[in-house]
């Protein structure tokens, strides 16, 4: 990796705390980290040096997946962290800023490659790149890149108003917009179990696929970020981004060197070809909904207009399940399923691809249908890879019963989300990023959702907390004959049942 200065705005804040210094932290240890290596973290609090190098140790204690004992290696790691106050509006910070960047690039001989990362609230990303480019501090002689997390706008025109903004100081291929769920392994896992393996792609189309289904669904509720949440809801906070992203990262067919252009490419091609919804009939595709009160593994907890700073009369959604179809030769006539909510049962992010049975079942002769062949990406909490297949003991004159054959199973200390972004934005590689063409196309796809909201067209559905929400979410998928797959046995699953038969069943 080349010598670079990592410059962070926000350098006090949670995220920094929490993800990033974790995430380089772990980067250095496994030596991914260039020997020259400077970053300078900014905020408004007046922090020095060896204040900011206290503060960035003490959440490497608090939040790092690892810690070493090796009181030299930290040492040295801390080392390369310099602390410069910054108010986001002042023109003379941005100068204190790029002379120090140059100081420690002349000190440490390196070139002026740049990472700039906007740790900060979405409305101070267009002041900052303004600045960037104002100062001078974007003219490098050798890269510059901005790291950006969402909400990257708050609908299709905001959103471009925001990308027209950056653009001015930032090439596209400059931009890395974080959207932390393609960091997560089990998504770079579906890219690399489809791109390794013909069988995998043989199957990957509307010829053997029946359905496909995501689903992230969460047990917590608005937490502290009522005032945030009450105005985005979940088609915002979740839908029209990381859903999406899992939908065309699942939906994209990657040969075994796709380059990351052609992982931008194959997405925007799914985005296009994504069947539009019309206003007046998002309610036929999509079910809105939002908790009340109930019991969240076994404690009670209120409902959604109860939460401090949300309005008794809020029609926001804290759950969102839609169907949908992407026009295309591979997936024409395959429904895409989606769900995502709050104060659900569980924690459960997964991937689940059903495939077609193509051998009808003889009812008269009383025959046993069997359960379809499932491949399910466990993502969260579980990392797994499941193959669910049947069989049968052979002169047990028995019937079918599901195997699941584990494909992956998760690794000890595996990297974190943050730790594979921040390592491929360092790289210059976009693959597991957002770009611009298809988080315009995701926008302009969700406008009619948001409208059909806003206006109140689609029907608010209750579903009491500890749910899996409502029930229309259940007949969304019956209509097509389908239901939703979920493994009652996750909880229990440890190392002494692997292997074992388990039943998938229903929720409903
Ligand atoms: C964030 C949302 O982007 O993702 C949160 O703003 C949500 O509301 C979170 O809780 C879920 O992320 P993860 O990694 O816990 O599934």
């Amino acid at each position: 990796m080349e010598p670079h200065t990592f410059v962070l705005f926000g350098a006090t804040g949670d995220l920094a705390k929490r993800k990033i210094y974790p995430a380089l932290y772990n980067l250095f240890i496994d030596g991914k980290l260039p020997q020259a290596f400077s970053l300078v973290g900014l905020g408004r609090r007046e922090w020095t040096d060896e204040s900011f190098q206290a503060n960035v140790e003490k959440s490497l204690y608090q939040f790092s997946r690892r810690v070493t004992n090796d009181v030299a290696s930290i040492k040295r790691f801390l080392s390369a962290f310099r602390y410069s106050v910054l108010d986001i509006g002042h023109k003379d910070d941005y100068q204190k800023l790029k002379q120090l960047i140059e100081q420690r690039e002349a000190e440490l001989h390196i070139p002026s490659n740049r990472l700039f990362y906007l740790s900060v609230g979405p409305e101070y990303f267009d002041t900052i790149a303004a600045n960037i480019q104002d100062s001078g501090l974007g003219s490098v002689n050798g890269w510059k890149r901005l790291i950006i997390e969402k909400p990257f706008g708050h609908d299709l025109t905001t959103a471009r108003e925001l990308n027209q903004k950056l653009s001015k100081a930032f090439e596209e291929q400059e931009i890395f917009r974080i959207d932390h769920y393609l960091g997560k392994p089990m998504v770079q896992k579906l890219e690399s179990l489809q791109q390794g393996n013909p069988v995998i792609q043989a199957l990957w189309s509307n010829r053997y696929i029946a359905n496909v289904q995501i689903t992230a669904n969460e047990s917590v509720g608005v937490e502290e970020r009522a005032g945030y949440y009450d105005h985005v809801g979940a088609v915002r906070d979740m839908f029209q981004n990381h859903m999406l992203q899992l939908l065309m990262m699942t939906a994209i067919h990657l040969p075994h060197n796709s380059t990351s252009d052609k992982v931008r490419f194959k997405k925007k091609k799914v985005m296009e070809a994504l069947v539009p919804l019309q206003k007046e009939d998002v309610g036929i595709h999509v079910i809105r909904g939002q908790y009340t009160e109930g019991n969240v593994q076994g404690k009670p907890v209120i409902g959604y207009t109860s939460e401090p700073g949300i309005a008794p009369a809020s029609m926001n959604d804290t759950f969102i399940a839609a169907k949908l179809q992407i026009d295309s030769n591979s997936w024409r006539g395959v429904p895409f399923y989606i769900r995502t909510g709050k104060r659900l049962k569980e924690k459960s992010t997964r991937i689940v691809i059903e495939f077609k049975e193509p051998i009808q079942h003889d009812t008269a002769m009383n025959e046993e249908p069997i359960a379809p062949n499932l491949l399910v990406f466990e993502i969260n909490p579980n990392e797994r890879i499941t193959l669910q297949l049947n069989s049968k003991e052979i002169g047990h004159n028995g019937a079918f019963k599901p195997v699941h054959i584990d494909l992956h199973k998760s690794e000890e200390d595996s990297p974190e989300a943050y730790e594979n972004l921040i390592y491929d934005a360092l790289h210059g590689d976009s693959t597991f990023f957002a770009h611009w063409d298809e988080l315009e196309l995701s926008w302009n796809w969700v406008e009619p959702i948001l409208n059909a909201f806003e206006e109140n067209l689609v029907p608010l559905h209750p579903y009491a907390a500890g749910t899996y929400g409502p029930a229309e979410s259940d007949a969304l998928l019956a209509k097509d004959g389908y239901h939703w797959w979920f493994d009652v046995k996750q909880e229990q699953n440890n190392e002494s049942n692997e292997g074992e038969l388990y039943e998938y069943h229903t929720n409903y």
